[in-house]
């Protein structure tokens, strides 16, 4: 039985995370089944990931506190490691993600959806990294990425003080890109995925390769990676046939990606 239900409707694979007794919290096994599932993505048809969770409570609420209540400090550095490289496998994943956060996003839940493009969220959700309280930091990315999706100053305030933030306060600080009724947020996920995968695969890969490069890059390292990634682009089908089509004044063309 896995923790990650798969689910394809053309060229959008929708990924929920499925143990909603336990509001989605991530465990080993979890992690496991979120890293089978990637292993099982095919880029030959699948142009878009969203991910979610089941149930109407929770996107995740965390890392699972039952599972590392024990731990010493060498089983704690293996999990948190262990999140690390399969939300980092998620953050460099070749084609876009998309975060549809249904819910409570606490701890590696707020960590998961910040390895994700784009966050969404519906009105009830609810962000925050609570781990102090819990005398632990951060394990899966939290110290890292929260700064830099919403500045510094923002994030160790939220980080020391463990105060959540609720859907509107994290579409003001960029936290979402936009906040959806529960019912209207799937839909307006896949309505987003929908637009993305009509464009030219190849090309919106090599663009995220391309920003993801330049974040941790200087900027004429970062520049050097756009050239790269815009020159790949003309060794490709889809350029010259996007180019075509437009010189011949024909719209909504199919992409090969190849
Ligand atoms: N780990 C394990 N189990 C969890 C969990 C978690 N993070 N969050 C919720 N659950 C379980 C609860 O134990 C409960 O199980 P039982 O029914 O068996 O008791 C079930 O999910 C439902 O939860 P609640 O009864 O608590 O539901 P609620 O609606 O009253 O509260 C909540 C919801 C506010 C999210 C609350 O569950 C909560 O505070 N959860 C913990 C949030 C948290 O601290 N997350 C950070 C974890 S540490 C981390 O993530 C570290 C890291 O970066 C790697």
């Amino acid at each position: 039985m896995s923790f990650v239900k798969s689910q394809q409707e053309g060229a959008v694979l929708t990924l929920t995370l499925d143990r909603p007794e336990a509001l989605n919290a991530l465990n080993q096994q979890v992690l496991d089944d979120l890293s089978a599932a990637l292993d099982g993505v095919d880029l030959a048809t699948v142009r878009c990931i969203i991910f979610t969770g089941a149930g109407e409570k929770a996107f995740a609420a965390g890392a699972d506190i039952a599972a590392m209540a024990d731990m010493g400090p060498e089983a704690a550095a293996a999990f948190s490691r262990h999140g690390n490289e399969v939300f980092r496998r998620i953050e460099t994943f070749p084609c876009p993600t998309i975060a549809a956060v249904n819910g409570y996003a606490l701890g590696g839940g707020c960590e998961l959806s910040m390895s994700c493009d784009i966050r969404l969220c519906s009105e009830n959700a609810l962000f925050g990294q609570p781990e102090v309280t819990l005398g632990i930091t951060p394990g899966f990315g939290g110290t890292q990425r929260l700064m830099r999706l919403i500045g510094v100053g923002r994030a160790k305030e939220l980080i020391f003080s463990a105060r959540t933030v609720k859907a509107p306060e994290a579409l003001a600080i960029g936290l979402v890109n936009a906040v959806y009724p529960a019912e209207e947020l799937l839909p307006a996920a896949r309505k987003l995925a929908a637009r993305i995968v009509q464009n030219a695969p190849i090309a919106v890969r090599a663009c995220k390769a391309a920003m993801n490069e330049g974040m941790d890059l200087d900027m004429d390292e970062a520049l050097d990676a756009e050239v790269r990634e815009f020159s790949g682009c003309f060794m490709t089908e889809d350029q010259k046939r996007g180019m075509q089509a437009f010189l011949n004044k024909q719209k909504n063309i199919e992409f090969y990606n190849k």
